[in-house]
């Protein structure tokens, strides 16, 4: 995926302030202090660079997975169509970009970030933006680990923050955003074991106060993925050149791999299952995973059935699956052994 292209020329006028030298040293610090397994043991972002580092190198990925996710809530729920959306944690205002790209409806915004610089980083970005809610959109210096204001809301999201606070304080956020969400309330985290743990945690605290999941799970039974395996999926981003001077890489793309959850009181449309897996094509065959209501399942398309198998060949990882898949097998747990990824 390419981000929007008033995103792109932002991020590059925002960009030129910064040396690439000075970038590449901030970003390699920033992905050790990610990876470093520091939940809720204060600021991940330290100085001015850090941030334009987070911008050059970050954002894209952790746009792409916000706007995956959203993109799934737009399917299971159609006529969906927020006004409002608030965002905790919102960093440079990343799931805002993604969510007025796909919901043309949203009128205001609320923004929630404890970081100034981030805040002045964001406020310049949005400057530049075609949509009104992006220039209009109020951001709040609030703590999330401490009270702060949260007002109902169309659209709530916290995305890649919970693993930057401890447990009780990502327990009292998910809850107070819960309060706030009058539509949909989106959780976002890298697609780790750990990130993956963080959305289940929620997933099951949420459920049992009468959530709903509209997405990716196409029901509201306790997760089926258990043992080594987790749930997550993937999305393939754009380098730009910056970005890839930044990183020091040749290609020009990257796989970002999320895990998420989107909760509501709403109802979604039926789901038969979701691809949780890269489908398998092999000679004649499509060997496709899924998660579906009766839990775990495998199924392969063959040539013989010409329709399913056209369909089967085009499916992608977190694609709805387009046919009922009752016959397939269980499918085996993967080897776990991830690890936590900036
Ligand atoms: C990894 S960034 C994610 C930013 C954005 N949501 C995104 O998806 O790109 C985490 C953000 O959460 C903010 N943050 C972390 N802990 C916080 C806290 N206790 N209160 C408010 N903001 C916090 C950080 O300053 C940072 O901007």
């Amino acid at each position: 995926m390419q981000l929007p292209q008033d995103l792109q020329e932002a991020l590059a006028g925002v960009l030129s302030q910064g040396s690439v030298k000075a970038l590449r040293a901030a970003a390699e610090d920033l992905s050790r202090r990610y990876r470093a397994p520091a939940s809720g043991k204060g600021p991940l972002l330290r100085a001015r660079e850090d941030i334009l580092a987070y911008l050059a190198v970050r954002l894209p990925a952790t746009f792409a997975a916000s706007h995956a996710a959203l993109a799934q809530v737009k399917a299971q729920l159609p006529h969906f169509t927020p006004r409002t959306l608030l965002d905790a944690g919102a960093g440079p205002g990343t799931a805002l970009w993604a969510a007025a790209a796909l919901f043309p409806s949203l009128e205001a915004a609320t923004l929630l970030e404890r970081d100034r610089e981030m805040i002045a980083a964001g406020r310049r970005l949005a400057a530049g933006a075609s949509a009104p809610v992006l220039r209009a959109a109020a951001w709040d210096e609030a703590h999330l680990d401490q009270a702060f204001s949260a007002p109902p809301h169309d659209l709530t999201v916290a995305a890649y923050v919970l693993g930057e606070l401890g447990q009780g304080a990502q327990d009292a956020l998910a809850d107070r955003l819960w309060r706030a969400t009058e539509g949909v309330m989106l959780l976002v985290e890298p697609g780790t074991p750990q990130g993956f743990a963080r959305i289940l945690r929620q997933r099951d605290r949420l459920l049992a106060q009468g959530a709903r999941t509209i997405a990716p799970c196409p029901h509201d039974d306790a997760c089926p993925i258990i043992g080594s395996d987790w749930c997550h999926f993937a999305e393939r981003v754009s380098r730009s050149a910056l970005h890839r001077r930044v990183k020091g890489a040749d290609l020009g793309y990257e796989d970002e791999k999320f895990s998420f959850v989107a909760l509501s009181r709403l109802a979604p449309l039926p789901l038969a299952g979701r691809v949780i897996r890269h489908p398998q094509v092999r000679g004649g065959h499509v060997h496709v995973a899924l998660c579906t209501p009766r839990g775990l399942e495998s199924t392969v398309a063959t040539r013989k059935d010409k329709d399913r198998y056209r369909l089967a060949k085009d499916l992608r990882w977190g694609d709805p699956t387009p046919w009922d898949a009752a016959e397939g097998a269980p499918v085996r747990p993967r080897d776990g052994g991830g690890k936590e990824q900036p």
